[in-house]
């Protein structure tokens, strides 16, 4: 489905019935890698995914997206739907977006699942790799920024025995339009540290990292869970940093085990 927004066209998909659940996807990706969820969580939510600007289906407007801007239109998309409170879920990107919308929109998050993401913004160094990378995107494409980034999502492992997973990821990388990729890379660059916010985090809280996660790491994760009262830290083995898609089973159990112990 589609819905326009103050300066663009937002595409999202809603399934299942029940209390609402929202999951927003990472970079350079789109809603269609929460599938694994959406089929399990849909049995007794509505689980709504959506396409950040830029990415899939949605339309790419110029950049940079702060993360403030991308929280602004899940936002608009929950008055679009009517919704008031949710369970707002993100990974990696789109934990820094969970983040953003948390400090605008807290009234509105009834829980958070924060999948492979930090708290900690860029370094000075990180910073400059964004901007060299948004360049070369600029220049010539993902493809190359796909590249190096692929070996890194999934373990070695899954690289070599499914190569059906990591090619469709790595088309929905490939497809994310130029502009859109640079937007969220400037975007990302900028985002405020959200480490002190963490400890004003009072609604329940779950995060989940691979245990070979090397993007966002079991320690970033463990220094979240340290920081947020109450949170829960569930490592999923076997798992680098696309966690829900290389290990749904694991990633479903925490979901699963966590959604039902609150009262909706
Ligand atoms: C993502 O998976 O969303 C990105 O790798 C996050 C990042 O580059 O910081």
């Amino acid at each position: 489905m589609r819905v326009r927004l103050d300066a663009f066209e937002m595409f999202y998909s809603v399934s299942g019935a029940g209390p609402p659940v929202v999951l927003i996807h990472g970079f350079p990706l789109d809603h269609t890698m929460w599938q694994p969820q959406v089929d399990e969580l849909s049995k007794d939510h509505v689980v709504i995914t959506a396409d950040l600007r830029g990415h899939g289906q949605s339309q790419a407007t110029p950049g940079p997206y702060s993360m403030d801007l991308l929280a602004d239109d899940v936002n608009m998309l929950l008055d679009h739907l009517g919704l008031g409170q949710v369970v707002l879920g993100g990974l990696s990107m789109g934990g820094y977006v969970a983040f953003a919308f948390f400090r605008k929109y807290q009234q509105r998050v009834r829980a958070l699942i924060l999948v492979d993401t930090r708290a900690e913004a860029d370094t000075p160094e990180a910073k400059a790799r964004r901007e060299q990378q948004a360049q070369a995107v600029l220049k010539d494409g993902p493809g190359n920024l796909v590249n190096q980034m692929i070996v890194k999502m999934f373990t070695q492992k899954t690289i070599l025995n499914d190569t059906t997973l990591v090619e469709r990821v790595r088309k929905m990388m490939e497809s994310t339009s130029s502009v859109g990729a640079v937007g969220a890379l400037q975007g990302m660059a900028q985002r405020p540290d959200s480490t002190l916010l963490l400890e004003s985090i009072r609604v329940p809280t779950l995060i989940i990292v691979g245990s070979e996660d090397s993007l966002t790491t079991v320690s970033d994760a463990q220094r979240m869970a340290g920081r947020i009262p109450g949170s829960e830290l569930v490592i999923v083995p076997e798992a680098a940093h696309f966690t829900t898609l290389e290990k749904p089973r694991g990633g479903n159990a925490a979901v699963c085990r966590f959604l039902p112990r609150m009262s909706l």
